[in-house]
């Protein structure tokens, strides 16, 4: 069967750590990075300094969000955020503002990343107004006991249905079962904490059978020396 997504799923970081984006870079498997106004207040550091340090270890996507709510504010804001780096994706909220935010920047050849998007009809507008991606909030709507995989599944759906361009970005990511199914639905990216990153890379067995194989390997060799 042929995959449904032609492109490899991307893996962003959502963190404005820099010793995780190095550490986590350096293994080849950051394809992009994500922030957010917490995520950057976490750091203590100023929004343009950070991204401009991250885009010197990242080649890829890097999202920085608005902080305005108003639409003139939040087109000011966007220009000059959008200036920083040719990777920036302005990040803008799912909100009516977001959405003619989004039109004008499209219209400007401004990458845009909507967020804070817990429905499929608030993806299937910021896909209307053109925007590069959508992120969905998995871990947000699981909290409430609503299934944010479900989320997921509709939105790739329909954005296939339609032929949109805009990626889905799964974002709000808890654990390493979150990735594999969306990764099973097809979405196009998925961003998650370091945490989580690092919790893809291990498996108990591996450990084990690693162990094992080098403890016979070294006896081996013990008995070829004898
Ligand atoms: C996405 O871009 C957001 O920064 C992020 O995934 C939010 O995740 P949280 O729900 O863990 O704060």
């Amino acid at each position: 069967m042929p995959p449904t997504n032609p492109d490899p799923m991307q893996l962003f970081l959502d963190t404005a750590n820099l010793s995780d984006i190095k550490k986590y870079a350096a293994l080849g498997i950051v394809d992009g990075i994500t922030t957010n106004p917490t995520l950057i207040a976490k750091e203590g550091a100023s929004l343009e300094k950070r991204i401009k340090e991250i885009a010197e270890v990242v080649d890829g996507p890097i999202s920085a969000e608005v902080t305005a709510t108003n639409l003139k504010e939040m087109i000011n804001e966007g220009r000059k955020i959008a200036k920083w780096h040719p990777n920036v994706y302005v990040k803008v909220p799912s909100t009516s503002e977001g959405l003619q935010a989004v039109k004008i920047f499209k219209s400007e050849n401004i990458r845009t990343n909507t967020t804070l998007v817990f429905s499929a009809s608030q993806a299937l507008l910021a896909a209307k107004v053109g925007a590069d991606f959508v992120s969905p909030f998995i871990g947000r709507l699981d909290d409430i006991s609503e299934p944010g995989m479900d989320l997921i599944a509709d939105i790739v759906k329909i954005f296939k249905n339609y032929n949109f361009a805009t990626k889905v970005l799964v974002a709000s990511i808890r654990h390493p079962r979150h990735i594999v199914e969306a990764a099973l639905i097809g979405a196009d990216i998925a961003t998650m904490p370091a945490e989580v990153m690092e919790k893809l890379i291990h498996h108990p067995l591996t450990d084990l059978g690693l162990e094992k194989f080098l403890k016979d390997w070294r006896a081996q060799a013990k008995k070829l020396r004898a």
